[in-house]
């Protein structure tokens, strides 16, 4: 499974809105983003912890409100058509994802308290997905934050985001019960993604923009793929 990254990959403002529904034209099935908490505990979409490279609003994100960040607009730094597009919440997110049947992983940015932050966007995880047949996979590189998301919520699936690959990172992800590990393209091989198998994690290759890249990480058995060039994913990844 292809998953276009921070949601319309490098083709629309990253994080929004406008960039799901462009992957969602382009043929894509699923979906990355990030997540983090506003000063008032809601989980809203953004990569980085300081608002001004994509937005225009200035200093920490987890310093303002919601309902300030929600006003903000996050699609003119990408380009002026995009001028007006919204910094979305999980909730808004959550309803578009459904409507067009979706998959997705959120990738939780803790703050300061990332055990607290995975408890907090587990329980809204759970609220915004009630009922739905296919939930979010969530994943991070904080171990903290995805203990904090098997506390609250442990029927939510969890993926360890690793740069490197070793034994205790494994072990790692085994004991907080991943079902997944989303693993820096450079660091895999054939050999590790057997490895991976063999003890029963699936694994995610990011992210992969190169199409002779996608296919050879399809040959090494690689399950899912994160791309900023959703547009490249052929049949195969796409589906
Ligand atoms: O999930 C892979 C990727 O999103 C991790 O890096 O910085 O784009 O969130 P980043
Ligand atoms: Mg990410």
């Amino acid at each position: 499974m292809g998953f276009a990254h921070r949601l319309g990959g490098a083709l629309a403002p990253e994080n929004t809105l406008a960039g799901l529904l462009l992957a969602h034209r382009l043929g894509v099935t699923a979906v990355e983003c990030d997540v983090q908490l506003s000063a008032d505990g809601v989980a809203v979409i953004a990569h980085d912890a300081e608002l001004e490279r994509t937005t225009s609003g200035n200093g920490a994100l987890a310093a303002h409100a919601a309902a300030e960040l929600l006003q903000l607009d996050a699609g003119r730094h990408h380009h002026p058509a995009f001028a007006g597009e919204a910094l979305p919440s999980l909730q808004q997110l959550a309803a578009t994802l459904r409507r067009l049947g979706m998959a997705v992983n959120l990738e939780l940015k803790p703050d300061a308290d990332a055990r607290r932050m995975g408890q907090l966007c587990a329980v809204q995880i759970r609220q915004h997905w009630q009922g739905a047949a296919l939930l979010p996979l969530v994943s991070s590189f904080s171990a903290e934050a995805l203990a904090g998301v098997r506390e609250a919520a442990p029927e939510l699936p969890r993926a360890l985001l690793v740069e490197e690959l070793n034994p205790a990172l494994v072990a790692q992800a085994q004991a907080l019960g991943c079902r997944a590990l989303h693993v820096c393209h450079r660091a895999l091989s054939a050999a590790w993604v057997a490895q991976l198998h063999g003890l029963g994690l699936a694994v995610m290759a990011w992210t992969v923009n190169q199409p002779q890249e996608m296919q050879r990480l399809r040959q090494w058995g690689v399950d899912m793929l994160c791309s900023d060039r959703p547009d490249r994913f052929d049949p195969a990844w796409a589906a």
